[in-house]
């Protein structure tokens, strides 16, 4: 049995998230599931809502949900923790400056946090930053208990490089994608592979690669924004159960994932490669690469400057 906890569970990833894990998607068909869902007061009604259509999906493996407001109890006897509660970017805005507003929100819960065991990732932007709060906040939590997802960036990168090179994701392996999840991200075309081959042997088009490629994974949050008038909710609901699955199951053989992980040398959670929860360490870059690193992890460093007193 184990009981998964969603903040923010009324909003749009919430509702995009819990009845997948309700169903057993994420844990898998043998793992009874409490679900704890926290939400501020004022959403409390609508989460009522959820919990009644959670009822009435009838899922066999769901034992019990917990609801409310008050972030100590309900993270009390929790698992795996799901931080999505936290206030989206509208147009014309980048991630970064949700941070005083959703900042806040990671030193209560952090605060609030007693396991030692929990896993816990955070899903709410400016998310690497939120989890740096967290992780000085949660005094009990081991940093290496706590996550950014970068999945949702990860996957990004898979389906356009599948779609350049006509083939099915399933055939794109070991993307991972740097730094921060801002415009400031690094995804790796040195280091994946398109059906066994490097991925530049198989594109050959490094101006597409070091230009649209890039691009199109950077900004695909803003277009989904300006397309939708909404952040992007089903995608990265799928990424927050990947991301899970990532770190509870085993990491196939010939592939990696993406994860934003706390560096103790830069107190910083940085998207990095990982293979079976330990991180990949032996990548070359190109030196265009190695210089977009360093614009993310200065992009990395102000954004914990201007959050010192969370800290
Ligand atoms: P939303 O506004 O639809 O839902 C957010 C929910 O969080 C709301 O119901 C709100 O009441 C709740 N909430 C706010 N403060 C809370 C608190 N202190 N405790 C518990 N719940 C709280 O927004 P959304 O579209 O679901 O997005 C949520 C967050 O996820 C945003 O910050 C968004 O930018 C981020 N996001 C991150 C990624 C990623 O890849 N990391 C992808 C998509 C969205
Ligand atoms: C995304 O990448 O889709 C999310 O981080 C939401 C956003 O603000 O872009």
């Amino acid at each position: 049995m184990k009981r998964v906890l969603i903040s923010g569970a009324a909003g749009q990833i919430g509702y995009s998230l819990v009845y997948r894990i309700a169903s057993g998607e994420m844990l898998g068909m043998n793992e009874p599931i409490i679900l704890h869902l926290l939400e501020i007061p004022p959403m409390l009604n609508a989460l009522k809502g959820v919990e009644m259509e959670l009822d009435d999906c009838a899922y066999p493996l769901l034992q019990g949900i917990v609801t409310g407001s008050d972030p100590k109890a309900l993270f009390d006897g929790v698992d795996i923790a799901i931080l999505v509660g936290a206030k989206p970017r509208g147009k014309g805005m980048e991630r970064k400056d949700l941070l005083q507003d959703n900042g806040k929100i990671f030193v209560e819960q952090g605060r609030a946090i007693h396991g030692k065991n929990m896993k816990v990732l955070v899903v709410g932007n400016p998310a690497n930053t939120n989890a740096l709060v967290l992780a000085h906040n949660a005094k009990d939590l081991p940093k290496e208990n706590i996550r950014s997802m970068m999945r949702l960036d990860q996957n990004r990168a898979i389906t356009q490089l599948a779609k350049k090179a006509n083939v099915s994701v399933t055939d794109v392996k070991r993307v991972a994608v740097y730094g921060n999840h801002s415009p400031t991200m690094v995804p790796d075309y040195c280091n994946a592979m398109i059906q066994g081959k490097r991925a530049t042997d198989v594109i050959q088009d490094m101006k597409w690669l070091q230009g649209d490629f890039m691009t199109a994974v950077k900004k695909r949050g803003t277009a989904i924004i300006e397309a939708r008038g909404l952040s992007s909710a089903a995608s990265a609901a799928n990424a927050a159960i990947r991301s899970m699955q990532d770190w509870v199951f085993p990491t196939p053989k010939d592939d990696f994932f993406s994860a934003g992980v706390y560096d103790s040398k830069k107190d910083l959670f940085f998207g990095t490669a990982m293979h079976d929860q330990k991180v990949v360490s032996n990548l070359k870059l190109d030196p265009f690469l190695e210089e977009k690193l360093k614009e993310t992890e200065k992009e990395l460093i102000e954004e914990r400057e201007g959050v010192r007193q969370y800290l």
